[in-house]
């Protein structure tokens, strides 16, 4: 490494704007730029005089080689810190469907902005790990597989600007919000203010999505998740073919993986009962025709059928049955997941791993996560997308739905 004093042979000037100071983020660009063997110098800094004003930021930053400086910016951009340029982003075209051009810009799930013909466009659909495509003057991010012949795409690091969500401010109500992972000591404060988030979802008009898996009807969750589908709180839920067995095992036989529902005890031959379930649903043709026919009259599925709330069960390589209503092909799966979450405001995860990593990819980072695990690895995984954006609460999800259940007042 050359001394402090003798450049390094490749620069650039980059630019941020936003709370960059409480939301950790200056912090964050100067760890990078470090990172990557580079320096900076701080050309100009703003700090923003109120609560609501942003700070601005100007660095010329500098990198041993050009791989290295582009191995930063790529970074950089995540962070919401972009070359100071005119210049519109740069296009490719497609030649051949889901094959991108090699230097495709990948998305993060902040809200991206790409410049065309000197305006700033905003990108719909935001998710990570798509591309984005530019057709006349709209932007939208597009898997890989989604993409085809002909589509332009962005590529390099050009004429794009990503938006990182700030830190919540109003710390006083929302404070678990700002804290990542609630302890069983902050339970009741978590559901609470899970509560309040629920209801200001409903006030701005936005969807409340349930993402739950089997444990939640083992721990006797289905009751009161019932009672948030029947109080109108739920608009979606999104689970795999577990959730559906297990309920319809506790609606037809009174129990979940042969336990009893009642008084906990494994009942004989108990371990056949969810394939009895099964059986049964195969028998009405599938869940709505189950609830119909009266061989489903109490849980989660049949509340979702009577209150017209749609449910995803996807499918998964541990499955039994599975049921007839389980969607197997997973791009199938994916989509579905994907069209209830559009106009979500808030996300419940609610012990499940798999489904609720695979909602926490798909989700733009201004969507809020509320992810209850008893594993705090898990609230970590699905907490760690982004600024504010999700909080863990590491409990029992039956526990936790009960108590969600009162708060909203539905018991
Ligand atoms: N019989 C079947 O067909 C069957 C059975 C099980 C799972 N599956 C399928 O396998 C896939 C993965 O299943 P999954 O989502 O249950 O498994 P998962 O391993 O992805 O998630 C289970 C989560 O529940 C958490 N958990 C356990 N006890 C808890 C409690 N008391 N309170 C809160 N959290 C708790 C665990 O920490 C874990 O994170 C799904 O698609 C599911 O449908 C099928």
């Amino acid at each position: 490494m050359p001394d402090s004093n003798t450049p390094l042979p490749v620069s650039e000037h980059v630019e941020a704007e936003g709370h960059l100071i409480d939301s950790h983020i200056m912090e964050q660009i100067f760890d990078t730029v470090v990172e990557f063997q580079g320096r900076f110098e701080v050309e100009r800094f703003h700090i923003g005089r109120t609560n609501s004003d942003p700070s601005h930021l100007r660095l010329r930053i500098e990198a041993p080689s050009e791989s290295a400086l582009q191995r930063m910016m790529t970074q950089l951009l995540g962070l919401g810190c972009s070359p100071v340029d005119t210049s519109d982003a740069e296009l490719a075209t497609v030649v051949r469907d889901c094959c991108a051009p090699e230097d495709f810009y990948s998305t993060t799930n902040h809200r991206t902005m790409v410049r065309r013909n000197d305006a700033w466009v905003t990108a719909s659909n935001q998710r990570m790990d798509a591309l984005i495509v530019v057709k006349d003057n709209h932007a939208v991010c597009r898997r890989l597989r989604d993409v085809r012949a002909g589509d332009q795409v962005v590529v390099g690091m050009r004429g794009i600007r990503v938006v990182p969500e700030t830190k919540e401010r109003d710390r006083h109500s929302f404070a678990f919000m700002s804290n990542g992972i609630s302890s069983e000591r902050q339970v009741e404060t978590a559901v609470r203010q899970t509560a309040a988030l629920c209801r200001q979802t409903l006030e701005q008009g936005l969807k409340i999505i349930v993402v739950a898996g089997p444990v939640v009807v083992h721990t006797g969750g289905g009751p009161p998740l019932s009672k948030l589908i029947r109080g109108g709180f739920v608009h979606a839920i999104l689970s795999g073919n577990a959730l559906g067995v297990h309920d319809a095992e506790a609606s037809i036989l009174g129990t979940s993986l042969g336990v009893s529902q009642i008084d906990g005890r494994q009942q004989e031959h108990g371990h056949r009962n969810h394939m009895r379930a099964i059986n049964a649903i195969y028998h009405a043709g599938g869940i709505p025709q189950a609830v119909a026919d009266g061989t489903l009259s109490s849980g989660i599925l049949f509340e979702c059928v009577k209150a017209g709330v749609p449910f995803v069960l996807a499918g998964s390589l541990r499955d039994d049955g599975p049921l007839p209503d389980t969607i197997t092909d997973m791009n199938q799966a994916q989509n579905a997941y994907a069209a209830h979450l559009t106009g979500a405001g808030l996300v419940l995860c609610l012990g499940s791993m798999l489904h609720s990593i695979a909602v926490g990819n798909m989700l733009p980072s201004w969507v809020k996560i509320v992810c209850v695990d008893i594993n705090p690895a898990v609230a970590t995984k699905v907490s760690d997308r982004g600024t504010g954006q999700a909080v863990g609460v590491v409990t029992d999800v039956g526990l936790f739905l009960d108590l969600l259940a009162r708060s909203l007042g539905t018991s």
